[in-house]
């Protein structure tokens, strides 16, 4: 289990001293963030094409930084994005960071994942390099949340890092785990959620973690 291995203050304190900076966001890997983009749009779109496929209307970008993803791959395909971030100069530098698509951000709730309970309307969910910042029990909690704020067709979708090793990796930097695939498996059942597509992130350096992404649905009542 996780819960001895994060510490909430301790993560928030770390990231209360890093630069508000691409590579401050990405752990020193900004120069990733390019192909990472690529790969989600790819993602993002196949769910976008599919024959039930979510609205482009609202987003929601969780623990987003200084607003990386709302930047490059959220606003571009969806009418609004809102945005989940508990470091306030982070929060404080996403609209300049975004830009000319500024106008396009909605709500910015200065708040951590555990403790946000989002409303239903949200056509897509990202999740991407936050969610080992949870304990198990709170991500279980805070996915069903995710789930139950999903639109008619919407989507949720986690992009994480997963171990190779099959176990628990710990990082006391930044109180924070990587888990491995099995266990995220294990966590989506939990919270009634079902995979529609899973890939691997491609065209990363070696030596990183493998990234992969998931997209999810609601498990139908009558499946469970
Ligand atoms: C590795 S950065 C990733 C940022 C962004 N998702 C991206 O890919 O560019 C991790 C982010 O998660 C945020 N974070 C850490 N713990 C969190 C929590 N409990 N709830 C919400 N966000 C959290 C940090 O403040 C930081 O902005």
């Amino acid at each position: 289990m996780t819960e001895k291995n994060i510490n909430y203050k301790k993560a928030s304190e770390y990231w209360a001293d890093i630069p508000a900076t691409l590579d401050g966001v990405l752990g020193g890997f900004g120069y990733i963030s390019d192909i990472d983009i690529e790969g989600s749009t790819l993602f993002l779109k196949s769910i976008l094409a599919l024959e039930n496929a979510p609205k482009p209307g609202l987003a929601l970008d969780c623990g987003a930084g200084i607003g990386r993803i709302t930047k490059h791959l959220l606003a571009p395909l969806f009418e609004r994005v809102d945005v989940i971030e508990p470091d306030e100069k982070f929060i404080n530098a996403i609209s300049s960071y975004v830009g000319e698509n500024k106008i396009k951000i909605g709500s910015l709730y200065q708040t951590s994942l555990q403790k946000f309970v989002p409303e239903r309307k949200y056509d897509i969910i990202w999740n991407q390099w936050v969610l080992g910042y949870l304990t198990d029990i709170d991500l279980i909690a805070y996915l069903t949340c995710c789930r139950d704020a999903l639109s008619k067709n919407g989507v949720l979708i986690v992009k994480e890092n997963v171990t190779s090793s099959g176990k628990i990796e710990i990082d006391e930097t930044d109180s924070s785990v990587t888990r491995p695939l099995k266990q995220y498996l294990k966590i989506f059942k939990l919270a009634k959620l079902k995979r529609i597509k899973q890939s691997k992130q491609t065209n990363f350096p070696t030596g990183i973690f493998p990234v992969y992404m998931f997209a999810l649905l609601p498990v139908d009542p009558d499946e469970s």
